[in-house]
Formats: structure tokens, C-alpha cells, sequence
């Protein structure tokens, strides 16, 4: 990941905000409260840390490959690339991802990895978008076509959501996918997003007028903009 894209933790706690009913269903439904060893990968700066260390059944350990940020979770704090972790093999019954793996080089090693550090009966949790599916309107407004640009130029990979299924169960995985259900009201913190990524000049002109453009609509529904989120539960059998 290019350093200089990893969203500072205002952006991460409001993204994590909006994700937090699907996140506890997620949670809910793999009996967080009796997974004893939990493994928050890619943790950034815990946004979702502390909520796996109240409801989980035990030890909760942050990883993320940028020391500033993990340093600052409530956890055990590990730095560390998702790519070569360094857990002895079946550590964990509990993998969680938020917003991580779309920003993985090399997607099959971290999931080869995180195979290998599960239990069997150990479950991965990942939350992770898929930018491609991005649904707008109107047109002025758009910007789906600057973030699959960007986030390719920053090295990661804008269709990680409709991609990660297919990758887990070819690792052995028992997959579930849902689907983010509710269509809101987009934020304007989505544009500030968009900033943290590398932009070309002809780009940052193009996301001011769509900014300026969804500015100038202040009726309710006047604008969507919807990132599908890919919610997926995957068994280590
Ligand atoms: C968008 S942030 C999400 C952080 C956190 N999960 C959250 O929801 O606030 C993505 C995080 O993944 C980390 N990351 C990216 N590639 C990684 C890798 N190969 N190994 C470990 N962490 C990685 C980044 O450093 C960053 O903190």
C-alpha cells in the first residue's frame, strides 16, 4: 500500500461507524463472545479493535504493516505484513478484516496465510468493497471512474469484494457472502476519501466539479452514491 493512502483515523472511525450494524451482525453470528484468540488484521489505527476486544471471549491482537497506526490500538500490537505472519501455524479461531484486503499485494499468499494461522473451525470475517459496482447519480456527481483509477495507481485492488469469495473457497474455505443491504444518504467525507489516493492534475479537476456538483444538491434523494459491500464468513473446515 502506498503510505500516503492510508486514511487518516477520523476517515477510518466514521467508515467504521457506518459499517458497525453489519459488522455486529457478522460478529453475532460466528459467537464472537466465544472466540478465544482473535487476530484483527491490518487493524490500522483499531478502529474495530476495542469492539472485538468487548465482545470477544479473549486475547485480541492488532496487526498492520504501519507501525504509527497499530501502535495506537487497545491491543496487543503487532507490526507486521498479512503476507508472511508471523503466528505459529492454527493461532487463531477468529481472522478479521475491515477495508484490508482490498490494499494486499499478492492477495493469494495473505490468504494462503491466513489459512494457515486459523484453527480448523476458525473463521475469517472480511469486510471489504468493491469499487467497480459503485451506483451513482446523477453522472455530475460521479466518481467511480477516479477511484478505480487511483486505487489502482495506489496498488490495490478495486474489485477485491466480487473477487475474495471465488480466491477463499479455492483455498479450502467454506464461504457465506452478504451484502450490504440499505442504500443511505451518501457522506460528503466520500470525496476526502477520494483525496487521499494519487491523483493526476486532470483527475483532482474532475473530482472538484463532481464535488462542486453534489454540493449543489441539497434535496433529500437528489443524489446516490452506494459502494457495495462484500460482508463474507469463511470456515476453515
Ligand atoms: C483502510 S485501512 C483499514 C484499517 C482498519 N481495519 C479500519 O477498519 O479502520 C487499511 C489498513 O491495512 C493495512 N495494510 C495494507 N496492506 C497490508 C499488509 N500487506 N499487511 C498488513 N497490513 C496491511 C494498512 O496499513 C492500513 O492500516
Amino acid at each position: 500500500m502506498n503510505t500516503s493512502a492510508l486514511p487518516d483515523k477520523n476517515l477510518l472511525e466514521a467508515q467504521a461507524a457506518w459499517l458497525a450494524p453489519a459488522r455486529g451482525r457478522l460478529l453475532r453470528r460466528v459467537g464472537v463472545a466465544r472466540r478465544r484468540r482473535i487476530l484483527d488484521l491490518g487493524a490500522g489505527y483499531g478502529a474495530a479493535t476495542g469492539e472485538l476486544a468487548r465482545r470477544g471471549g479473549g486475547v485480541v491482537v492488532a496487526l498492520d504493516r504501519a507501525f504509527t497506526a497499530v501502535s495506537q490500538t487497545p491491543a496487543l500490537n503487532v507490526n507486521g505484513d498479512a503476507r508472511h505472519l508471523p503466528f505459529q501455524n492454527e493461532t487463531f479461531d477468529l481472522v478479521f478484516c475491515q477495508c484490508v484486503l482490498l490494499w494486499v499485494r499478492e492477495i493469494q499468499t495473505a490468504v494462503t496465510e491466513i489459512h494457515r494461522i486459523l484453527q480448523p473451525g476458525g473463521v475469517l470475517i472480511a469486510l471489504e468493497p468493491d469499487y467497480a459496482g459503485l451506483i451513482e447519480q446523477p453522472p455530475q456527481a460521479a466518481t467511480r471512474d477516479l477511484w478505480l483509477a487511483a486505487l489502482a495507481r495506489a496498488g490495490a485492488e478495486p474489485e477485491i469484494g466480487r473477487k475474495l469469495p471465488g480466491i477463499l473457497a479455492a483455498q479450502g474455505f467454506d464461504v457465506r457472502v452478504d451484502l450490504l443491504e440499505s442504500v443511505e444518504r451518501p457522506s460528503p467525507t466520500r470525496f476526502d476519501f477520494l483525496r487521499t489516493l494519487p491523483l493526476t492534475p486532470d483527475e483532482q479537476s474532475a473530482l472538484a466539479r463532481a464535488e462542486e456538483a453534489a454540493h449543489r444538491l441539497t434535496d433529500a434523494w437528489a443524489q446516490i452514491a452506494h459502494l457495495p459491500f462484500f460482508l463474507i464468513t469463511a470456515v476453515r473446515p
